[in-house]
């Protein structure tokens, strides 16, 4: 009977199906198993083909059979499909194993370099001050640098400073901070003026362990009506003591700027208990901080102000020195050499 025939082959193919099964494990093996039985050229299609072949009466007996098998079928690779999937995983969990509660690799932490730090020490004490910083450019024009500081074309005092030129006339690099006082002047005049002017300078020196091609300065200026010499100088002294100690002294020595009239230069008294006294003041016990001086009337009427009417007094001062000085640092091209172990000592 072509029925039983038909329904025997189904029954003979779900039990090799089933036997199978068994020994597959794995996923990909149930795949295969799968293609081999469900696939288009599978065998459960082969045999579900046969129903043409049956007669009518017969075929709703054998659809039935058809289906429970097929169903049988699919639930059973369902379950072993699932069965290998976690064992996969279980294996995976137990074989690659990952210890989050492993502290993690540290990461070096990065730290401000000294320059930047004695500069922010400087902008915190002339910031309580009344000072604000004022940032100019590093390119400048000879006029600025010079002319306009009351250094005409061939004034000797341009020997001071040996001048980096471009190859656009009258363009250099600024051989000091004091160029940015013209800036600030036109600015800011007729009002009064109370600012630093911090920031990195050139000069073509050749470099040896005290002098470099660059360097950082911080420039002071102040103008108003009625400023004078004291101001200045309590100025300068309230510096000093927030940098270098509550009980320095300050001593004032005649100087020479083409830029300011009278100039003078400050020294602070070195700690006496400080061993290393007398390496930093050369035996005297005094030490050169800056620069400084009234601005000079030329100047002042090159910012745009009336020397009739305001006075003004500015200063300049090098935080690398200061920093050399207090950590004992005794090249200065350790500053720019962009060496960790040097930073990392601060
Ligand atoms: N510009 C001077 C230099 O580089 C330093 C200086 C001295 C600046 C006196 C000033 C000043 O403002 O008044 O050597």
């Amino acid at each position: 009977m072509a029925d039983a025939t038909a329904t025997d082959q189904l029954r003979t193919l779900e039990t090799l199906a089933l036997g199978e099964l068994v020994g597959y494990a794995d996923e990909p093996a149930l795949r295969l198993w799968n293609t081999k039985f469900f696939g288009d050229k599978g065998l459960m299609k082969a045999a579900l083909g046969k129903l043409k072949d049956i007669p009518k009466d017969q075929r709703a007996a054998f659809g039935q059979e058809a289906n429970r098998v097929k169903l049988a079928l699919e639930t059973a690779y369902a379950t072993a499909l699932g069965t290998a999937k976690d064992a996969a995983l279980q294996h995976s969990l137990a074989t690659d194993k990952l210890d989050v509660t492993l502290p993690g690799r540290a990461t070096r932490r990065g730290r401000l370099h000294p320059a930047t730090t004695i500069l922010r020490d400087i902008y915190a004490i002339f910031a309580d001050l009344g000072f604000q910083v004022y940032r100019t450019r590093e390119i400048e024009t000879d006029d600025n640098n010079f002319e306009l500081l009351n250094m005409p074309p061939h004034h000797p005092a341009r020997d001071m400073w040996d001048t980096f030129f471009t190859t656009t006339p009258g363009t250099i690099l600024r051989t000091h901070t004091s160029p940015g006082q013209i800036h600030v002047m036109r600015e800011k005049c007729p009002d009064p003026i109370r600012v630093i002017l911090p920031g990195m300078c050139y000069r073509n020196e050749a470099i040896s362990t005290r002098s470099e091609i660059q360097f950082l300065q911080v420039e002071g200026l102040v103008i108003g009506e009625g400023i004078t010499m004291a101001d200045l100088k309590g100025t300068i002294t309230a510096f000093a003591r927030r940098m270098f100690g509550p009980e320095r002294q300050v001593r004032i020595r005649s100087s020479y700027f083409p830029f300011t009239e009278p100039s003078i230069e400050v020294d602070i008294d070195w700690p006496a208990d400080d061993p290393n006294r007398d390496r930093l003041t050369k035996g005297t016990g005094w030490l050169e901080i800056l620069g400084a001086g009234m601005i000079h009337p030329t100047v002042l009427r090159n910012g745009g102000y009336d020397p009739d009417k305001v006075t003004g007094f500015a200063f300049g001062m090098g935080p690398q020195r200061m920093l050399m000085l207090k950590h004992a640092i005794d090249d200065i091209r350790l500053f720019w050499q962009n060496d960790r172990r040097f930073a990392e000592q601060f």
